[in-house]
């Protein structure tokens, strides 16, 4: 009989040995043809399945709200200064992208797995956060260093109207806004951030969209797959942030004296 030789890798996502390459079984012809959007080849790379339309949608709001954020936050600032050091595009992106991270961006699986242990053991909002705060550790997708209480985010706002409209249940990020509640009475700055409003609302997407298992969102959780939207999001801004220093020819930044508080 034949003898199979073990092989060195094994992939389920994707498949190009057949006259047109595959995403997770669907061929590239009916992925244009059908009119997939980026939300769909998401769906299809990242979770091996065709999601419902409402989450595709959802999943590419979150790419559009996150894509930017302006040149002064820790992403934009590496990028510009990396591509005024007249370095290449991979280098100033990649400079960005390695600021994403528990403080930016990159708190999204731990807001994800910090509100649904919370939910799932039904602490109160407040046992929560103080049980948090006993353990030294701050609540991942809560504070921002602009947004306020009486300043909040924009994309928090319409990611969360999309979901109240479009998702069968939104217990998730209900949770999420009681504990903003709860924050916010502690200080002002203790916002529901745009990190935060995506954990609680993909829990919701993955819990409510009748698509995954429990051990599968419970993997996905584990994993960490959630980080990758912001990533993927930031990448379009940090790449146009290296476009627009080129074009406008801009010199090596060297940072001002007058803003170094030199000191023993
Ligand atoms: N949970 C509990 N307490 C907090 C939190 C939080 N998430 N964030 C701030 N605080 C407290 C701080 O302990 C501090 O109190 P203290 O001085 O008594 O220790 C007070 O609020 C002020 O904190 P600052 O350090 O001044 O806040 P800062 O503006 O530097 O931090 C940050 C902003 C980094 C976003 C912070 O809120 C944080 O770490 N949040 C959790 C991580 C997170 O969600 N990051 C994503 C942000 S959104 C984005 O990047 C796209
Ligand atoms: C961002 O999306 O980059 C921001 O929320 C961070 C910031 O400080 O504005």
């Amino acid at each position: 009989g034949k003898v199979r030789a073990p092989t060195h890798i094994i992939s389920t996502i994707s498949d190009d040995r057949g006259e047109e390459p595959c995403y997770a079984g669907v061929p590239m012809s009916s992925i244009v043809e059908q009119g997939y959007g980026v939300g769909d080849v998401i769906s299809l790379l990242w979770f091996k399945r065709s999601l419902p339309r409402y989450c595709t949608h959802f999943i590419e709001i979150c790419i559009m709200l996150c894509a930017d954020h302006g040149p002064c936050v820790s992403g934009a600032h590496n990028t510009i200064v990396t591509a005024r050091a007249g370095k290449d595009l991979v280098s100033s992106l990649v400079s960005g992208l390695l600021t994403i991270g528990p403080r930016f961006g990159g708190a999204i699986d731990d807001a994800a797995r910090y509100f649904k242990d919370a939910y799932d053991r039904s602490l109160t909002p407040y046992e929560f956060v103080e049980g948090m705060k006993k353990q030294g550790i701050r609540v991942p997708g809560i504070g921002h260093r602009i947004k306020r209480g009486d300043n909040r985010d924009k994309r928090v706002e319409l990611l969360q109207r999309f979901a109240r409209t479009h998702f069968p249940s939104v217990k998730y990020m209900e949770y999420a806004v009681q504990v903003e509640t709860y924050t916010l009475s502690k200080a002002n700055n203790l916002v529901l951030n745009v990190d935060g409003a995506i954990g609680s609302l993909f829990l919701d997407l993955l819990a409510g969209s009748g698509m995954f298992t429990k051990q599968e969102i419970d993997e996905i959780v584990e994993i960490g797959y959630l980080n990758g939207l912001f990533v993927l999001a930031r990448s379009i801004g940090l790449i146009g942030h290296t476009f627009d220093q080129k074009r406008l020819k801009q010199p090596l930044y060297r940072h001002p004296w007058e803003d170094v508080l030199y000191t023993k």
